[in-house]
């Protein structure tokens, strides 16, 4: 076994993604490889706690790395993240074999502590406080290849506090990140090859409305913030970047001039993934959302005016303490009047010290439960029902990879644990079969010529011509034009 190997697990969001790609970059600058679990000495464990579901697989998870690990002796584990944040040293009793905690904030010192730790066997650190600064990252400009698809942070934490959510807890007040910082990492990457960038925040549509960015502001002599839709106009003006998206914004900050920016930016793709969590007013009043449905159907129609093709997908919560069979049919007519192409929705989970903990007439397991299911079934149709309307299309795909099997789906990243993330495109079987996306993010699956006649990439990052001729359960087919 060698001194400085690593494996990462991550579970949750997209930033969680983002963050072990960081990780992973800073390590191997650093002279660490990348091993499969059971064969690294350092275990990392990215975790999320938005729902209890994932806070458990992080017990069994640890579970198995000890087990993975009983031979070799001096293997630890990592726990970074929110349920890191949220149990803290809380990991070093329970699970001995953990020697690292790290918060959102803390993981810009991660690298630091993973190399400090290798060299002195008997030291466990916490890296758990949250900065009053955006805690920018060593830019760890390794000279590797970026993905096609690649994703920049430009904020930290929330300030919503949403009745159900543990991430104002777990991921500290908003703070945005300087919009100069942003634009170069943007650009940085364009150069080295990516073609779509999606800006990630907790809430993007507040970025440039917190201290943070106010001291930037002051700092620079101009007094006024970047907002959001600003930032926007300044990323898609980087030359060579064919696509730009952002997640997640929420209904009650959306600008006009960010709905605007879907009408007069023609590199920023027609899709909005854009949270209603609940169809009944008095429940999205209950959450603590600050909008209601009329609000909401507003902000709908004004992006389909102007960007009419644009396709909206959501998040909805499921059995929000007090929820009456009413309320729930009211989400159902909400999920039909917009129309969403995809849904993640989940059945309410209490989380520690959060204001809807409190709440009494809690729903029982089984009603939430069937609740979900009934509007899953619905949303799975209408997929299916959208997908099969884009048969026939001509559309641009964006390859990212080939496909693992013929006509299999690339993973879905905002759920679940995502295992060997940074493997880039695998010389996997699958003949020419390769896999991307869509402007509206959908997930094509298209036959290519043999790679080499797309280059020594072969086919990855190439945006390529497709006819749509064939709608599965979650993907489509197509075939490359002429
Ligand atoms: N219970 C269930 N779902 C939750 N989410 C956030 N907190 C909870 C909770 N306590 C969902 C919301 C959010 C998504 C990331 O997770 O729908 O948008
Ligand atoms: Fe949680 Fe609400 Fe903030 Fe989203 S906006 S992270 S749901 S508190």
């Amino acid at each position: 076994m060698s001194d400085r190997t690593f494996h990462i697990l991550t579970f949750g969001c997209q930033m969680n993604v983002n963050d072990s790609d960081w990780l992973a970059r800073a390590l191997v600058a650093r002279g660490f490889t990348e091993a499969p679990l059971g064969k690294a000495r350092v275990n990392i464990v990215n975790t999320c706690s938005v729902r209890d579901k994932p806070e458990q697989k992080v017990y069994s998870v640890l579970g198995r790395i000890r087990q993975a690990t009983r031979k070799l002796p001096d293997a630890f584990a990592v726990v970074g993240g929110c349920v890191a944040q949220q149990i803290g040293s809380g990991f070093f009793t329970r699970f001995p074999q953990v020697r690292l905690v790290f918060g959102g904030d803390g993981s810009s010192m991660a690298p630091q502590a993973i190399e400090r730790l290798c060299a002195e066997p008997g030291l466990r650190v916490s890296l758990l406080d949250f900065s009053e600064e955006y805690p920018e990252r060593d830019a760890q400009l390794d000279s590797g290849p970026v993905p096609p698809s690649a994703f920049v942070n430009i904020m930290q934490g929330c300030d919503n506090f949403c009745a159900y959510c543990i991430v104002p807890y777990t991921r500290g007040r908003q703070k945005s990140r300087a919009a100069d910082a942003v634009v170069r990492e943007c650009a940085e990457l364009v150069d080295r090859g990516a073609k779509e960038i999606t800006l990630l925040g907790q809430n993007v549509n507040s970025y440039g409305q917190d201290a943070e960015a106010t001291r930037q502001a002051t700092a620079a002599g101009d007094g006024k913030a970047v907002s959001f839709a600003e930032l926007l106009h300044r990323v898609a003006a980087l030359p060579g970047l064919a696509r730009l998206r952002f997640v997640t914004p929420h209904p009650k900050d959306i600008a006009p001039e960010v709905i605007d920016a879907f009408g007069t930016l023609d590199n920023l793709c027609p899709r909005l993934h854009l949270p209603l969590q609940s169809g009944s007013d008095r429940i999205l009043k209950a959450m603590g959302r600050k909008y209601d449905m009329a609000r909401y159907m507003d902000i709908v129609h004004r992006l389909k005016a102007a960007r009419p093709d644009i396709q909206l997908s959501t998040d909805i919560i499921v059995g929000f303490p007090g929820e009456t069979e009413q309320d729930f049919e009211d989400t159902l007519a909400a999920m039909r009047a917009v129309g969403f192409a995809a849904s993640f929705s989940f059945c309410y989970s209490d989380r520690p010290g959060t204001r809807a903990e409190m709440l009494p007439a809690k729903l029982d397991a089984a009603e939430k439960a069937a609740r979900l299911a009934r509007l899953q079934e619905w949303q799975n149709d209408y997929t299916e029902q959208c997908l099969r309307s884009m048969v026939g299309l001509h559309t641009m795909v964006l390859l990212d990879g080939m496909s693992r099997k013929p006509g299999m789906t690339t993973p879905e990243l905002q759920e679940g644990v995502h295992e060997g993330v940074h493997d880039g495109v695998a010389g996997t079987p699958g003949g020419e079969s390769w896999q991307g996306r869509d402007p509206y993010g959908q997930a094509v699956n298209v036959v290519m010529p043999p790679r080499t006649q797309g280059g020594p990439e072969g086919w990855l990052g190439r945006i390529v011509p497709v006819t749509i001729v064939e709608a599965k359960k979650h993907s489509l087919r197509g075939v490359l034009r002429a």
